[in-house]
């Protein structure tokens, strides 16, 4: 991995021109390295095996000995957290027939009590009936409870104005903003570099991630508030990966790159081969095996 990074910042000199390219020490790249391969994260929890997004699919996730989930989360008309991909909650819920009359059944217009009594798992499979869209709180309790760290990502943040502010405060709240804790379990994603930038400068000491692949002349700009940039696996190439690690970010260490969403094993190992930090799968267990070689 160290031979990897460090002739990938040689690569990235030629690349990037005149833009900062920073050498990265052995123990960074070992740091990176995590022992085999790429950091594997549990997309939307162990989401092929439960119910995404659901306390289930974390633990499932733990069951798989899966130290990283990922999340989406979304803020209900009276300002609860909640735990949720889509906007609306008609794919993964039964909310078409307990509020039959509330189409489209976005999330902004339902109280946290109303959500609370939608079913999130029947859709799924009948033995995950019951299942509950988690609040953010009840997340983090049950990642905590497993010893788990979480990629956050902050999802539709243009419907929620404020929502960084609101995470924030539940993860303050929830003990996650302690210093010892901070940077080694936590990471707060967007596709909104608007929302992340904001999540930076109230939050300094958050490790924060872009979701995109921006043109490589404009990643320095990122690295002034993202500690990483998170790629579609189908937009990354060997090249890619090198110019974003060649780069310092915010907390004064490389740039690092998690890419999503990868469930084949071929491609899991590709990646792997192109130098990405992690990986981001609905699979885990079948990336874990590629990237390890078991
Ligand atoms: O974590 C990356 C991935 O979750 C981004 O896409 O649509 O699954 O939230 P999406
Ligand atoms: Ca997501």
């Amino acid at each position: 991995m160290h031979a990897r990074v460090t002739a990938a910042t040689a690569t990235t000199t030629a690349l990037l021109g005149t833009v900062l390219v920073v050498p990265v020490s052995g123990a960074q790249a070992a740091e990176r390295a995590g022992g085999d391969g790429p950091t594997v994260i549990a997309h939307r929890g162990a989401s092929a095996y439960a119910p995404e997004n659901t306390l289930a699919a974390v633990d499932k996730a733990a069951e798989l000995d899966i130290t990283w989930v990922e999340n989406d989360v979304q803020r209900t008309r009276d300002g609860e957290l909640v735990v949720l991909h889509d906007d609306s909650l008609a794919r993964t819920t039964d909310v078409e027939q307990v509020f039959p009359d509330r189409a489209p059944w976005k999330v902004k217009d339902f109280t946290a009590a109303e959500i609370a009594r939608l079913d999130a798992g029947s859709w799924f499979g009948a033995r995950y009936a019951g299942a509950r869209v988690p609040t953010l709180k009840q997340f983090l309790r049950r990642i905590d409870r497993h010893d788990q760290k979480l990629l956050l990502e902050i999802k539709h943040p243009q419907l929620y104005p404020g929502i960084e502010r609101d995470t924030l405060e539940v993860l303050a709240n929830e003990g996650w903003l302690e210093r010892r804790q901070v940077s080694k379990r936590l990471v707060v994603q967007s596709f909104s570099a608007d929302s992340i930038r904001t999540v930076h400068e109230v939050k300094p000491a958050v490790k924060t991630g872009f979701l995109g692949t921006p043109a490589v002349d404009r990643l320095a700009e990122y690295a002034r508030f993202t500690d990483q940039i998170n790629p579609s696996h189908t937009t990354v190439t060997a090249d890619y990966v090198a110019a974003v690690q060649a780069l310092k970010g915010p907390h004064g260490r490389s740039l690092e790159v998690f890419t999503w969403t990868v469930d084949d094993a071929d491609r899991a190992r590709t990646m792997a081969g192109s130098g990405v930090d992690g990986i981001i799968t609905n699979k885990p267990d079948v990336v874990e095996r590629a990237v390890d070689g078991r």
